[in-house]
């Protein structure tokens, strides 16, 4: 039975964390998920995680948090790393920077599947380098995980694209967040890797990535310091679902889920509605994988 995995992009704020509140229990069931991923660097007020958003997004049915460059917007991190072992920061953050580096966990039934992040350089933070930490992550996993799941936390799209033919074939999905906005290039990579350059924005889509318009307006006329609040209006959920053969590893299809909120409250109203996903199915082409010259 293929392994299905709901990725979610990037949560913003309240209107973000409602989003997956209501619609993850009922997606959970109507799709047969047995693994939810969930980017968490803005569930707090846009920047970082609290405990209880924490809390909030883990009784909804996220089963690993990853991170980014927000990781440590919020000071309740530090207690969640304590408390929790489904987060994981950016790999390729110095090597002294607190948290785990990897999310290793069983699903339901018993498949293990790890899980990490690294960050991209490109119009970012100065970080190491994400394909010499994916190298160093991916070491000692390849011995106990076929099914590895990669989030590439970056800016742009040109790094994201190369970062996961990087990984073709040594893990099973390579997602992008950070953008807040969904690209429509979900492929399945020749060595079996899932790939899209973004997984989008769960969050307000009225909105400059989240942020209110009028404020972010505001600051680029008049170059003023200003409040950038999560906006409100039209919230979504924009996720990314996996098929990944679990003795393999290697992804058997990926597609992408968006939900309005029209469809969110009819999920949540019929019981036997299965949303009809707008985006086809991109599957694995059956060619033997031309994946690296050695
Ligand atoms: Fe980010
Ligand atoms: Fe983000």
């Amino acid at each position: 039975m293929p392994l299905k995995i709901l990725f979610i992009g990037d949560v913003v704020g309240s209107p973000g964390r409602k989003v997956v509140v209501q619609s993850l229990p009922h997606l959970r069931a109507r799709l047969g998920l047995d693994l939810v991923i969930c980017n968490a660097e803005n569930a707090a007020g846009g920047s970082g995680v609290t405990l209880s958003c924490y809390d909030d997004l883990r009784d909804a049915g996220v089963d690993v948090f990853t991170l980014g460059d927000h990781a440590y917007r919020k000071d309740d991190i530090h207690d969640l790393f304590g408390r929790s072992d489904r987060l994981c920061r950016p790999a390729n953050f110095p090597p002294d920077a607190p948290g785990p580096e990897i999310v290793r966990i069983k699903t339901t039934g018993g498949v293990p599947v790890a899980v990490f992040t690294v960050l991209g350089r490109v119009f970012m933070n100065p970080v190491d380098c994400p394909l010499r930490a994916s190298d160093r992550i991916l070491g000692p996993l390849a011995e106990s995980y076929k099914v590895i799941v990669c989030d590439i936390h970056a800016e742009a799209t040109s790094e994201k694209q190369l970062l996961a033919r990087y990984l073709d074939g040594r893990v099973s999905a390579a997602l992008g967040t950070h953008t807040h906005v969904a690209t429509a290039d979900e492929q399945i990579l020749s060595g079996g890797t899932a790939f899209q350059t973004d997984v989008g924005m769960t969050g307000p889509y009225d909105s400059v990535i989240g942020r209110r318009f009028d404020r972010v307006l505001t600051s680029n006329q008049t170059a003023l310091p200003q409040h950038f609040d999560v906006a409100t209006g039209d919230p979504r959920l924009s996720s990314t679902l996996l098929e990944i053969d679990p003795e393999s590893g290697r992804a058997l299809s990926i597609r992408r889920v968006m939900l309005d909120k029209h469809q969110i409250d009819r999920i949540v109203r019929q019981a036997d509605w299965i949303p009809e996903l707008p985006c086809p199915s991109f599957e694995s082409a059956t060619s033997p994988s031309n994946r690296r010259e050695s």
